[in-house]
């Protein structure tokens, strides 16, 4: 049951990576360029990156931090994507709205990709 449920919203993810335009900044195919994040810099979610450290920004130029992408940080970070900006990136990432379940379902789809 819990199997069944959470590829639901895997595939729900999915989905929404495509309709709400991530897609067109964040790498999740080795062999598809996102365009869009090339010049900002925008993270690949390709390989293994779900649970790994980097440095950010604590708002614009604001001190340096570092934080594991987990559920709680990838929530806030396409919530809020100003809050926290990777260190190396152009603050370039659109608030784009979604509900806290579009959140979550994007959450599962994109850990899903990491190897
Ligand atoms: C216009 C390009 C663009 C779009 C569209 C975009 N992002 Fe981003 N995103 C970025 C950039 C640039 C960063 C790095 C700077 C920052 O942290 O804000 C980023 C950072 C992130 C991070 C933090 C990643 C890390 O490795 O620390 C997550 C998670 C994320 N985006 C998820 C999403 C999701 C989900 C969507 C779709 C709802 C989305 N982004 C749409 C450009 C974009």
């Amino acid at each position: 049951m819990w199997i069944q449920t959470h590829a639901d919203e895997v595939e729900k993810g999915k989905v929404l990576f495509q309709a709400k335009a991530c897609f067109t900044c964040h790498q999740v195919d080795q062999k598809i360029p996102s365009p869009a994040g090339l010049a900002l810099n925008a993270p690949k979610f390709v390989g293994k990156f779900w649970g790994t450290e980097r440095e950010v920004n604590v708002g614009i130029g604001g001190p340096v931090k570092k934080v594991k992408l987990d559920e709680a940080y990838f929530m806030e970070s396409v919530e809020k994507p100003m809050d926290k900006i990777v260190k190396g990136s152009i603050p370039g990432m659109a608030p784009l709205p979604t509900t806290l379940e579009e959140r979550k379902a994007l959450a599962a789809y994109v850990k899903s990709l990491s190897r």
